[in-house]
């Protein structure tokens, strides 16, 4: 589905990401890991055209989009989360989704058809998106009145109102409840289910090694390890790279 080629992104001297490989099979939940400044969301932010890599390509279903914008990129099957939260505070939950509709691009018939057809087809995307993120409720609500949890929801919300065909998540558990992180853990279970594909970055351990089939590990821009759970944190690379982290 997609696929990492000695994809770099250096800023001046920096080497925020200096040369990594990875692939990502359909129906798989992928984890990307790694300590505090190693380049995770600096590759997603290249994998969802935020950057232009410095070198390397990006691969999404055989076809190289590393100079794709990112607004095709969405249109191709490609949605994210940020790890700041991005929301319009006061905009409602529901204009919040509006905002950052995008109908995909293959629609057919007159001008008018596709677009009140779009509309109420992005409405239908939409409401299921809120409702598997149980935020149905609220939509009517300003963004800037939702608890930090429904805020991260609602981020969550507006990458599947786009059914993307792989779902690149940012530390969505950052700052959540041990309560919200279980939620999210069954989510990410649904969405597997329903065979989405998923780069899930993570600090929380614990769920990292519950939900993904594979993880990636960086450090210092670069992979040190690559694997299923167990075989990860067997690794003595890896370990010495947190452990490092930490001390
Ligand atoms: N726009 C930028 N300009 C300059 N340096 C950047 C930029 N974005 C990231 N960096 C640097 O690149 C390195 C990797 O950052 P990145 O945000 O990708 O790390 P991360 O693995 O996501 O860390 P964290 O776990 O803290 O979120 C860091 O040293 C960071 O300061
Ligand atoms: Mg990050």
């Amino acid at each position: 589905m997609l696929e990492v080629r000695g994809l770099a992104k250096h800023f001046g001297g920096v080497r925020s990401v200096d040369g990594i490989d990875f692939t990502i099979r359909p129906g798989e939940v992928f984890g990307l890991i790694g300590p505090n400044g190693s380049g995770k969301s600096t590759t997603v932010n290249l994998i969802s055209g935020l950057y232009e890599p410095t070198g390397g390509q990006i691969l999404f279903e055989g076809n190289d989009i590393g100079r794709v914008p990112a607004h095709r990129r969405l249109s191709l099957g490609l949605a994210r989360t940020f790890q700041n939260i991005r929301l319009f505070s006061n905009l409602t939950v529901w204009e919040n989704l509006w905002m950052a509709e995008n109908a995909p691009s293959h629609r057919t018939g007159g001008f008018l058809k596709r677009w009140i057809g779009g509309r109420k087809e992005a409405r239908d995307r939409m409401k299921r998106a809120l409702e598997f993120s149980g935020l149905a409720h609220r939509a009517d609500d300003f963004a800037g009145s939702l608890a930090f949890g429904e805020q991260r929801r609602l981020e969550l919300a507006r990458a599947l109102a786009a059914e993307p065909k792989l779902l690149l998540l940012d530390e969505p558990a950052a700052g959540m409840n041990a309560e919200e992180i279980a939620e999210l853990d069954e989510r990410i279970r649904l969405l597997q289910k329903e065979s989405y594909t998923i780069l899930l970055i993570e600090h929380h351990m614990e769920l990292v090694m519950a939900v993904t089939d594979r993880i990636c590990v960086l450090n210092f821009g670069r992979k040190i390890a690559e694997g299923t759970p167990v075989e990860v944190q067997a690794d003595a690379a890896v370990r010495e790279a947190y452990l490092g982290a930490a001390a």
